[in-house]
């Protein structure tokens, strides 16, 4: 059975991962400095699939706890998702964002060669695309940054990129990751009030927050409100499965989109939620937010053909299994 390392796999993508791989029959084995997770994540895991989750509490900027983890543990492949990832954040702490994301990734391709470990699976970003009015995107369309959140991923493909051909290297562009898992005992879980819009309405929708805002209805669009490429947590997880079934048997490299190609409006993700909570969610329109685009979705050929990947769920279990999540947590708690 092949031992695969995750990152971050305590986090939103990186716990759903876990299941998939584990579902895939991997053995796993995380690890997460639990900056953004919270520590009864891992127990959660373990309710879920039944076994043991072993977990590593550790830093990727820690050499010595990586090299001890691959000496302990005889690894065939690593997914990489120990990032920060709020692109406002990064705007205000860009050294922060270098550090953990450019240097974090170093270090770990670095442990991982001198223990000859070189499969891995790239948490990457459409962010690398910046404002493009080219629509669905492209693999092949230019990268430029419009934060240093975006900059760090642009880097890290690129540092990736630079691996000689013993490596094999999966990048995965993330459109929209929203949605929870299945079981309804892990989801999106963030600390404070959220940037990103399904969470944002979830609090919405459990009466946590008054209303949402919606940030301008006069782009060039349907209804007037952002375009974006919403995929189901779930799916997103499945890519990841893929991908690295492909590194470990194939030794080829891939840069993939994972997104629907399916673009959903503000409101209608909204129409979509209240439906979900049986609901008349409130919201007012709001000024634009700075540097937000009008539309944003994928060209999702390359994922199918490369590694025969489609997102399965639609909008409207995106937002059940998200509403089940919320909901439930009011009621069990870990
Ligand atoms: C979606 C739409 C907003 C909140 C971000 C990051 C990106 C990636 C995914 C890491 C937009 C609108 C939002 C609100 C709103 N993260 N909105 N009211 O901006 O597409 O992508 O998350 O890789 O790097 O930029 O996602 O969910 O913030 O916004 O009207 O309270 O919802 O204007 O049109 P975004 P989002």
């Amino acid at each position: 059975m092949a031992k695969i390392l995750l990152t971050g796999g305590a986090g939103y993508i990186g716990s759903h991962t876990y299941l998939a791989l584990i579902e895939a029959g991997y053995d796993v084995v995380i690890l997460d400095n639990f900056s953004n997770a919270k520590t009864d994540v891992p127990a959660r895991l373990g309710d879920i699939s039944g076994g043991k989750v072993h977990v590593f509490e550790g830093d990727v900027l820690d050499r010595a706890l990586l090299d001890e983890l691959f000496s302990t543990h005889t690894i065939d492949g690593v997914v990489h998702f120990a990032a920060r990832k709020a692109v406002g954040e990064s705007v205000a702490k860009p050294l922060d964002y270098m550090h953990t994301n450019v240097g974090g990734l170093l270090n770990l391709l670095a442990a991982m060669d001198g223990a000859g470990v070189r499969r891995i699976v790239f948490s990457s970003s459409a962010t690398v695309y910046g404002d493009t009015n080219v629509q669905p995107i492209p693999e092949d369309h230019p990268r430029t940054y419009t934060s240093p959140y975006a900059f760090t991923k642009i880097a890290g493909e690129q540092i990736l990129e630079q691996l000689p051909d013993n490596w094999a290297v999966g990048i995965l562009r993330y459109f929209n990751p929203v949605g929870a898992h299945r079981s309804a005992i892990i989801g999106e879980d963030p600390e404070d009030t959220p940037n990103n819009l399904v969470p944002y309405i979830a609090k919405v929708a459990t009466g946590e927050l008054p209303e949402l805002g919606v940030f301008g209805d006069d782009y060039d669009t349907p209804d007037g409100t952002g375009v974006r490429d919403y995929i189901h947590v779930e799916d997103l997880a499945d890519g990841h499965v893929l991908s690295l079934n492909a590194l470990l048997e194939t030794g080829e490299s891939h840069t993939v989109n994972l997104g629907t190609g399916q673009g959903s409006s503000v409101l209608e993700v909204l129409k979509a939620y209240s439906d979900a909570s049986g609901q008349n969610l409130p919201h007012r329109i709001a000024p634009r937010r700075d540097g937000d685009v009008a539309v944003l979705t994928a060209r999702p050929d390359a994922a199918k053909a490369t590694l025969g990947f489609e997102a399965k769920r639609s909008l409207a279990d995106m937002c059940k299994s998200s509403w089940a999540w919320v909901s439930g947590q009011r009621r069990n708690t870990h």
